[in-house]
């Protein structure tokens, strides 16, 4: 897919911005506070729609205004045609989301339809940071390719509310409530149990896509691993019986201690993700520099999964992630980077494009200034 053009209204600083876009790499400049990743942002919610960090719609409406708007046309790999329209007004906190004027009934319908992958320096999470963060990458990668894990996981995720809730109040008020936990656990090992045999399957055939675009970012011996460390280990075969089988055993094991805690312990919210170069662990061993390309592989074999899984090509947000590579590593990227489909490029350096990239056709060039594009 590529996004033909967008128009923003009192969207954060952006008044009204109207933007053609180029078919391939499309480099946004402009000093701190301008309002490139405000633009990238807008950008999200045509794929997500939400924002990719504000936890509120709230907040993005352009202060002292009480509505934002998104206008954008996108074109599918097949070459059709949408117009898409988000609105979000603030009174009453109402969004609307549409294609070609039709009003969608579920947002989550449209998950997966635009596909995208998104890069910036706090993604580092990912490699550096706790579980949490590399299991939000799983979720995102896998919902945009599985509607019925999408569907899956917010189940989980209400289930989880509700048996935490029981569970704090066992040990609150230490009623005997198990009777009514019993129909939760059911429940829990159900969805809990879908979503682990999804994500063991997804790091099967993730391996082979990291392992590519690992190898073609660094040039020295390096051989990158991802491996699922599930909640509980479950006899390495996967399969939904032998999953749920070892879940329902471990909740019967780890019952004292949820109690204790007021929590659940064991599921899909307490798997890990290990990455691995050479057999060590990353978050224990690798330089900053493996850091790096372990993140930049990842999302790279995130654009080529989603692009076979979705069979539409994703449009791919780059953040700001020039500013600290070296004039060569730049220059590596950026002419990986022309292979892709559509992109989106955010940077403070005015010059470190043009060395590599010819703009006007399929390649543009902008600057932002206070909230104002102009195509350069
Ligand atoms: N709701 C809003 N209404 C008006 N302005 C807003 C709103 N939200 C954010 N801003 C403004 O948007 C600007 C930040 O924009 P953005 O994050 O896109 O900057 P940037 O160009 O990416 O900068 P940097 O290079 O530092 O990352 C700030 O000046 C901020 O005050
Ligand atoms: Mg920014």
């Amino acid at each position: 897919m590529i996004i033909g053009s967008i128009r923003l209204k009192n969207f954060r600083n952006h008044s009204d911005t109207i933007i053609e876009f180029g078919e391939k790499a499309n480099v946004i400049l402009g000093n701190n506070g301008e309002g490139k990743t405000n633009l990238l942002e807008a950008i999200s919610y045509i794929s997500l729609t939400k924002s990719f960090y504000a936890s509120s719609d709230s907040v993005i409406v352009k202060i002292g205004e009480n509505n934002f708007s998104i206008e954008a046309i996108v074109i599918s790999d097949l070459g059709s045609n949408y117009k898409v329209y988000i609105s979000y007004d603030l009174k009453n906190s109402e969004k609307i989301y549409s294609i070609n004027n039709r009003k969608l009934d579920t947002f989550s319908s449209i998950i997966g339809k635009f596909p995208i992958v998104f890069l910036s320096p706090e993604k580092a999470g990912i490699t550096f940071g706790g579980p949490v963060e590399r299991r939000k990458f799983l979720d995102l990668v896998i919902s945009q390719s599985d509607q019925v894990y999408f569907s899956d996981l917010s189940e989980y995720r209400k289930i989880l509310r509700h048996r935490n809730k029981i569970l704090s109040e066992i040990k609150n008020t230490r009623n005997d409530l198990y009777t009514v936990l019993e129909p939760w656990n059911e429940q829990l090992i159900n969805y809990g149990s879908k979503l682990m045999m999804k994500r063991a399957e997804f790091i099967d055939e993730f391996k082979s896509y990291i392992l590519n675009t690992y190898k073609n970012l660094s040039n020295v011996n390096e051989y990158p691993e991802i491996e699922y460390a599930a909640s509980f280990s479950y006899n390495g075969e996967i399969s939904y019986d032998s999953i749920s089988e070892k879940f329902k055993k471990e909740l019967t094991k780890k019952m004292d201690y949820e109690i204790k805690f007021g929590t659940t312990l064991v599921g899909p919210h307490r798997d890990e993700v290990s990455f691995k170069i050479n057999n060590m662990d990353l978050r224990k061993y690798a330089s900053q520099g493996q850091h790096k390309t372990f993140l930049v592989a990842l999302k790279l074999a995130e654009y080529f999964y989603l692009k076979e899984r979705c069979k539409e090509s994703p449009i791919l947000l780059l953040d700001d992630v020039f500013s600290e590579l070296d004039d060569l590593r730049v220059q590596h990227m950026l002419r990986l980077i022309e292979t892709l489909n559509q992109t989106f490029i955010t940077s403070t350096n005015f010059e470190i494009f043009d060395k590599v990239l010819d703009f006007g056709k399929c390649n543009r060039k902008y600057v932002i200034s206070g909230g104002n594009v102009k195509e350069v």
